[in-house]
């Protein structure tokens, strides 16, 4: 069984799906703490319903020294002893100095067709540019923000009308399918990309 950590900043409603399929059949995946970096993450409380540790560790007092922030998460999981981390909603930006120490063992999503609309508000992005289609990924996380190779993508076409909250409301439920699909099959070896179109 692989070690799952996740890392939230907000309702957690990825980490949710995560929590939810590894408790189903044949996951080869076991949650083993959710790290927030904010005690107001709604995630906290869902973490604490499903039996999952959790854990804080706030960003604010190391008031932009990241490797201070990052060196208090690494000792925050150490009793935790996680495999690996599914970033999920968290919205601090990491530095190469934690992301090399999980290499090959961190994945991340983000709401965009990567390489498309890398960074933030990547639905108005897409609307903006005249998509007609728009969506999810699930990356290993490297050093570049939103790059690293992708393991997931799920297609969500861009409907008449539609705003940055509605289409950021449809891309939700297909973050919510392509992630577990994708940690089911991360955590069992497989790197062939899962492409899902609704
Ligand atoms: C989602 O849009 C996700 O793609 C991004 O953060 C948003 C909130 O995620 N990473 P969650 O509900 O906190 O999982």
């Amino acid at each position: 069984m692989m070690r799952v950590a996740m890392f939230i900043s907000g309702g957690g409603s990825n980490m949710v799906a995560l929590l939810d399929d590894m408790a189903r059949a044949g996951h080869q995946g076991m949650p083993c703490v959710v790290l927030a970096n904010n005690a107001n993450a709604g995630g906290l409380i869902r973490a604490q319903e499903r039996g999952v540790p959790t854990v804080v560790v706030d960003h604010r007092p190391f008031s932009g020294d990241r490797a201070a922030f990052e060196a208090a998460i690494s000792d925050a999981l150490t009793p935790f002893a996680p495999d690996m981390i599914c970033l999920a909603g968290f919205m601090r930006v990491l530095t190469g100095g934690f992301i090399d120490q999980w290499t090959g063992r961190m994945i991340n999503i983000h709401p965009s067709l990567l390489p498309k609309y890398k960074g933030l508000h990547t639905h108005a992005r897409a609307l903006a540019a005249g998509d007609t289609e728009h969506g999810c990924s699930v990356h290993e996380v490297t050093a570049a923000l939103d790059d690293g190779p992708i393991l997931g993508q799920a297609h969500v076409p861009i409907l008449d009308g539609d705003t940055p909250e509605t289409l950021a409301a449809r891309v939700l439920v297909q973050e919510h399918r392509l992630y577990p699909a994708v940690l089911r099959r991360f955590v069992a070896g497989e790197r062939e990309p899962l492409i899902l179109h609704t």
